[in-house]
């Protein structure tokens, strides 16, 4: 069901996207529509005009693009070239010279280890357009200018990943830039090639200006066009960076021409060009949390899953908003592997939330957080600490009952008012919290005695046994009777008739 609307969506998309703009691909997968610039060939140029920004950029392009990864012209060469792979950070999306150790090949032609073919929800790029693409980074994937300039013409930057003014969770492990022209390598160095942050204000003429000294500057052999600044080893730090290209003084960036740098844009030479960018780690950068369902709901689910995972139509039901996730995660089976639970209190290996935040080889369908940067494995172990420690909830379950006895979780939901002579339904989710138990009975009562009758069926009900782990949901169905405040409350008791766990809610019948 959900498989079905996703794809019905992508084919929406794509259809609107033909139709808005005359582009996209035809039945064989040719790019289609209005007759391009230039034919497809294998240069940037062309590929950009005919694959990059027809197909692609319905999805990749702007802040939400997939994995970062936009492809519109001012951005795609920056993004692609020399740059690691999200879903496969051991490949580059494309490697200079070696089309076969190229990630955005792998993800056209169908063979990547993750995620779907490109475009995705198809259709897929005919094999010989896809040729073309491997011609061109087999020559090096030189970008756009492929004609020397003239010899008076001075080198000016044509995108760079990150893009200018861009947010990203963790400082990237490379900077690219790409010139319009081959540089001289020469000219590259720590005082052409600064790079600072803010120091926390933000504002780079302080005086507390923190410097950062690349690892390595380099200047692509296969692409002398093309700048890789190197930042491994380098601690992310939140705060906003600012890359200086230097084109003024007496020693700035120079093309093979001796022409220094049009950092201002101005189209003569000289100027320094600014590229500003803030790093920003999600809440979740693991610092603050710990292996409570609490910190992991305000860390982790809050933050990062409910965008997707809340409301009636979440996918695979699953809700992870605060009211809900605990309920719908702990010993309830998954959707997708009915075989393993969401969260197997005590078994995280087999819990297949892990299994999804790991991107495990059983799973089906994506890794999550979908079509986002998995969640450090850091974070993922401290989930793994909580559910082997035995998933509890923790704060908001009754205070611990006596040891050695059982205690569970209730959860009551009730509306917050009614209409006297109204109906309603209110269910109570209980939670087994720790060993299995029988002969649990689960009572509704309510203060005052005349604001509710029941409708049907008894205030007490029996749950004949709860494993651990186990979640049971039960319902009762009520009329609002006297307007007023009411206080209704569920109370869960063992065979010894202790008190085990209880949930209050108050509504108020209106008139
Ligand atoms: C309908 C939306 C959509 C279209 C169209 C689309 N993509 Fe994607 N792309 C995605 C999503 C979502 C992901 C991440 C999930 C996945 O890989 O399945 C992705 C991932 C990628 C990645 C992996 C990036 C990385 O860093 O790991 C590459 C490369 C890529 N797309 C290239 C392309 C190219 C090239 C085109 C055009 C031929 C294209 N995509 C068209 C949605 C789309
Ligand atoms: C961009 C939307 C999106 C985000 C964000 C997202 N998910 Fe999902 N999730 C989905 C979709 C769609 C599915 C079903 C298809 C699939 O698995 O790829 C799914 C499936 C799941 C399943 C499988 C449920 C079952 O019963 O089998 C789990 C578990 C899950 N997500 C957990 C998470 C967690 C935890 C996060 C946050 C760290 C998260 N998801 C973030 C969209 C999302």
């Amino acid at each position: 069901m959900l498989k079905l609307s996703l794809i019905a969506f992508l084919v929406l998309l794509l259809t609107a996207c033909g139709a808005g703009s005359g582009a996209g691909l035809d039945a064989n997968g040719q790019p289609a529509g209005n007759a391009p610039a230039t034919p497809l060939a294998a240069d940037f140029t062309s590929i950009q005009q005919n694959i990059f920004t027809p197909v692609c950029t319905v999805c990749h392009s702007g802040a939400s693009a997939p994995l970062g990864l936009r492809l519109d012209a001012a951005n795609s060469y920056a993004a692609l070239v020399g740059v690691s792979s999200v879903e496969v950070p051991s490949t580059l999306r494309v490697n200079p010279g070696n089309p076969a150790s190229s990630y955005l090949i792998a993800k056209l032609e169908g063979t990547a280890a993750v995620g779907g073919q490109m475009p995705l929800g198809g259709p897929a790029l005919s094999q010989e357009s896809i040729e073309f693409v491997k011609q061109w980074i087999a020559a090096g994937a030189p970008p756009a200018v492929s004609a020397p300039p003239p010899v008076n013409q001075p080198p000016s930057v044509i995108s760079t990943n990150p893009a200018s003014g861009s947010t990203v969770t963790t400082l990237p492990a490379t900077i690219n830039i790409a010139f319009s022209q081959e540089m001289n390598a020469a000219s590259i160095n720590n005082t052409t090639v600064i790079l600072q942050r803010s120091g926390g204000d933000g504002n780079f003429t302080s005086g507390n200006e923190v410097a950062i000294t690349p690892a390595s500057l380099n200047l692509s052999t296969a692409n002398p066009a093309l700048l890789t600044i190197n930042l491994t080893g380098i601690a992310s730090t939140d705060d906003s960076y600012q890359l200086k290209l230097v084109g003024t003084g007496s020693a700035p960036l120079l093309d093979l021409n001796a022409n220094a740098l049009d950092g201002d844009g101005n189209g003569s030479a000289g100027g320094d060009y600014l590229l500003a960018f803030v790093v920003q780690a999600p809440p979740s950068g693991g610092g603050g949390l710990q292996a409570t369902w609490r910190s992991i709901q305000d860390n982790v689910f809050t933050p990062i899953c409910i965008v997707c995972h809340s409301g009636a139509s979440a996918p695979e039901g699953l809700r992870l908003d605060e009211a809900n996730s605990y309920a719908m995660l702990v010993g309830v089976t998954s959707q997708q592997v009915p075989t393993l639970l969401r969260v197997s209190p005590g078994n995280a290996n087999n819990s297949y939330l892990i299994q999804k935040l790991e991107g495990a080889a059983g799973i089906t369908g994506s890794q999550m957080p979908r079509g986002g940067t998995p969640l450090p494995q850091t974070t993922i172990d401290i989930i793994r600490q909580w559910i082997n420690a035995g998933a509890e909830q923790g704060t908001t379950t009754p205070p611990p009952p006596p040891p050695g006895n059982t205690a569970v979780g209730v959860t009551l939901s009730a509306p917050t008012s009614v209409a006297s002579g109204d109906e309603l339904t209110v269910s109570a989710i209980v939670v087994n919290n720790s060993g299995d138990v029988s002969g649990l009975s689960s009572t509704l009562g309510w203060t005052p005695q005349d604001s509710w009758r029941l409708r049907s069926g008894n205030a007490t009900q029996s749950i004949a046994t709860l494993n651990a782990g186990q979640t049971v949901t039960l319902s009762w169905t009520l009329r609002a009777e006297e307007v007023g405040t009411t206080a209704l409350t569920v109370t869960v008791t063992d065979n010894n008739s202790q008190t085990i766990g209880s949930d209050n809610a108050n509504v108020s019948i209106v008139d």
